[in-house]
């Protein structure tokens, strides 16, 4: 068992590792459970909210001996647990005001996220971590902020332009945070008076930034056009080409991919095979072209280190990936290498599917 200490709240620092339950005073509520990796919004609540003096950390790890990997990993679990306070759960109260307090959560999300693009590469596969059946818009706004700048860096877009890009990513669907849940909710064909409302998000998104008064237009504008086509037919504003902002341009692509890979109440995911295909397929209509070719760059959906399913029923890891992304090479579970690209004979043989059995998933 790991050495513990007993430190006063004041002390604590994000990245510390709880290592006994914290329970709420004169309850028998579990606030935190032990192994909870601490991030900033739980040390604000701990402090503030629930009165806590004091806590017991585990002494092996502290915020300062983690490794770039490790850091990369509890970036995105504070990112979550932050994002989650900011939006709030989708069936709460519906969102009316975007405070200070939560731009500057967004900032703090922003850095983070782009500290860890560049400290770790596979940042996507924990990305696929994120994806749950009870998708909250928070998590899909962090993962499509998380394949924004993931192909904004395939780009070579500036640092600045990536702060820029990582926030309006993260904040394209607030606007979805002032529509009624059971319309955003519901399972089946919207009725036309129900589709009109969803096409607002974009609309009532701006509009909360604007009142805000803390953002560019550059992001404000972002978040208005993530749903405007390259080829004039999208909403609200049927914009064309390049009268769609760059930073729109590249988020639209991270969201539709996502929106077509993840738990939809009235429908399964798209593999990934099926998803790229659509992407390519819109290429120069739905989507900027040149956009589409940094992400099949940038993307391998089946990233280095993940578990994958194969044709075969057997079980492989991924050991590099291919020119082609859905043909990378793979160790079966049986010790077989198999290059799937380059290798003819294994020609019948492909990927079904990512293994998410095998993923922790990052909850908050
Ligand atoms: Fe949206």
């Amino acid at each position: 068992m790991a050495e513990m200490m007993k430190i006063n709240v004041e002390e604590l620092e994000s990245g510390m590792i709880v290592a006994e339950n914290i329970i709420e005073p004169g309850s028998e509520r579990v606030l935190l459970l032990k192994d909870t990796i601490l991030d900033s919004v739980m040390i604000f609540n701990l402090k503030e909210r629930y009165n806590i003096d004091t806590v017991y950390i585990k002494k092996t790890f502290s915020a300062s001996t983690v490794s770039d990997e490790m850091r990369a990993e509890i970036n995105i679990h504070q990112s979550l647990s932050t994002l989650k306070e900011v939006f709030g759960d989708d069936d709460g109260a519906p969102i009316t005001e975007f405070t200070n307090e939560a731009s500057q959560h967004i900032k703090n999300v922003t850095n983070d996220l782009i500290t860890s693009l560049y400290a770790d590469d596979n940042i996507l596969l924990k990305m696929h971590q994120l994806q749950s059946y009870d998708d909250y818009t928070y998590k899909h706004c962090l993962r499509v902020a998380m394949m924004s700048v993931t192909i904004g860096k395939s780009l070579g877009l500036p640092e600045n332009k990536m702060h820029d890009l990582c926030e309006a990513a993260l904040l394209h669907d607030l606007g979805k945070r002032t529509i009624d849940v059971d319309i955003i909710r519901k399972p089946g064909r919207l009725t036309d008076s129900e589709f009109a409302a969803v096409k607002k998000h974009p609309q009532n998104g701006y509009l909360l930034l604007r009142k805000n008064g803390r953002y560019t237009e550059e992001i404000m504008n972002a978040v208005l056009m993530h749903h405007e086509k390259y080829d004039g037919t999208g909403y609200p504003l049927g914009l064309k080409g390049e009268q769609i902002t760059y930073l729109a341009r590249i988020i639209t692509v991270a969201d539709v991919y996502d929106a077509l890979t993840s738990n939809r109440p009235y429908r399964q995911p798209w593999s990934v095979a099926e998803a790229e295909e659509f992407m390519m397929g819109g290429a120069n209509t739905h989507f900027d072209y040149d956009i589409i070719l940094a992400f099949l760059n940038a993307f391998a959906p089946f990233p280095v280190g993940s578990t994958v399913l194969l044709s075969d029923g057997r079980k492989a890891t991924v050991v590099s990936n291919n020119t082609n992304v859905l043909r990378p090479v793979i160790k079966t579970e049986d010790e077989e290498t198999i290059d799937l690209y380059n290798d003819f004979k294994y020609l019948t043989l492909s990927i079904k599917a990512l293994d998410k059995s095998e993923i922790k998933e990052i909850n908050v």
